[in-house]
């Protein structure tokens, strides 16, 4: 990052440590489930499913969760098997979901543009099709809710410049944006992050390692404002997913940017097509081998999750079929998991009122949250006059 401003802070309390995400992300960027990777400085800044699974039984009712999605374009399969499903798991046991389209976080790294508003409505199509019930989870734009964004103002005097400056996904993604100069947003955006899930009190936060660092962030800010005023956040974990990342067409992790997706939305003609582009090896004999075969093994992954099978299990089943046989059962495992999903998608995706209205209830609710806790900051800040 290019900006060097460094600002002495003397009392603010001790540096954020950011977790090693080093040693929980792969080469080629994709994600590991090991659980030695936890940030040694802080065991209790995440859990994994199989903890929450521990915990979650009997009291769901009291865990809140924040998630959100940057509307960008349509979900992938990628999103789904590596998060989203796991969210409507959360929602269908009880938990209390919001879930954020962070619009304003699009505008980090691009301009806005006109497709913005077709993306988020796209996303929330995508999330009905998923599964999410906005009967029972708050679906919601920050854009929409003015006193989740002021929040941010307070937060922004709890962190150094210099800190944000260390962290390393914001790094990683200003060096990858190709603007010529970084914004102050981009800076700054982990606050941002901070304000959506600190306006709601969550609890969990189900994220991916690379926002691990984020979340840091987010722990910070509360720890330093509860401290130096009054408590009044919560401070959230960060959930991370059993489900090992999805690879793309080209063998590295499935990403829009990458232009390597399943859509979700995709036709299921459509998604044959791309299963056959999908790299692989010359070997006949299927194995289950990620070390050594990440594209194949990432086929078997990907047709066990859709199947609920062990991969393994559908190395065995394919034997000497080759890379053909192995896609066969990919695409047919893909279109059969995501059938009733997509036909869910197609019956809402040109809903435009349905799909709005759930955006506007959403952020009355995120609304009637967000001015309570602007409330109780400003009373702790003397500020209530
Ligand atoms: N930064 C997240 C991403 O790029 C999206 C996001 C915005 C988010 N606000 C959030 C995720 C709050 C979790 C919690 O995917």
């Amino acid at each position: 990052m290019s900006i060097t401003v460094d600002v002495p802070t003397p009392d603010l309390p001790q540096a954020t440590s950011f977790p090693d995400t080093a040693g929980g992300t792969t080469p080629d960027g994709s994600q590991t489930a090991d659980p030695a990777s936890r940030p040694a400085s802080d065991p209790a800044a995440f859990l994994t499913e199989a903890e929450l699974d521990a915990q979650l039984v009997g009291d769901a009712r009291r865990i809140r969760v924040l998630t959100g999605d940057r509307p960008t374009g349509p979900l992938h399969l990628g999103h789904y098997l590596g998060s989203l499903r796991n969210r409507v798991r959360l929602q269908d046991v009880g938990a209390d979901i919001f879930v954020l389209v962070a619009d304003y976080q699009v505008v980090t790294d691009r301009d806005s543009g006109a497709e913005i508003g077709g993306h988020a409505l796209g996303l929330v199509a995508d999330y009905l099709a998923c599964g999410v019930d906005p009967a029972r989870s708050t679906v919601f734009a920050h854009s929409a809710v003015p006193a989740l964004n002021q929040l941010m103002l307070p937060l922004l005097s709890l962190i150094s410049v210099a800190e944000l400056e260390r962290n390393p996904t914001t790094k990683a993604e200003a060096a990858t944006s190709g603007r010529p100069a970084v914004s102050a947003l981009m800076l700054t955006y982990p606050v941002h992050q901070a304000a959506d899930i600190l306006f709601c009190h969550a609890d969990l936060v189900p994220v991916g390692r690379d926002q691990l660092p984020h979340l840091e962030v987010t722990r910070t800010v509360a720890r330093r404002f509860n401290t130096r005023y009054r408590p009044v956040f919560t401070e959230p974990r960060a959930l991370i997913s059993d489900a090992p990342s999805v690879l793309g067409t080209d063998g590295t992790k499935m990403s829009k940017s990458r232009g390597n997706t399943i859509e979700l939305r995709a036709s299921p003609d459509e998604t044959a097509a791309v299963i056959k582009s999908f790299k692989t090896d010359t070997d006949r004999r299927i194995s289950y081998d990620p070390a050594n075969r990440p594209e194949v093994s990432n086929l078997l992954l990907i047709t066990a999750l859709c199947r609920d099978e062990d991969p393994r299990a559908v190395a065995e089943q394919i034997g000497d079929g080759g890379a053909a046989m192995l896609k066969r059962h990919a695409t047919e495992a893909v279109n059969e998991h995501l059938r009733p999903l997509r036909a869910r998608r197609a019956e809402v995706a040109g809903e435009r009122a349905l799909l709005s209205g759930i955006l506007r209830r959403g952020a009355e609710r995120a609304t009637v949250e967000a001015e309570a806790t602007l409330e109780r900051v400003r009373e702790a800040m003397g500020m209530a006059y």
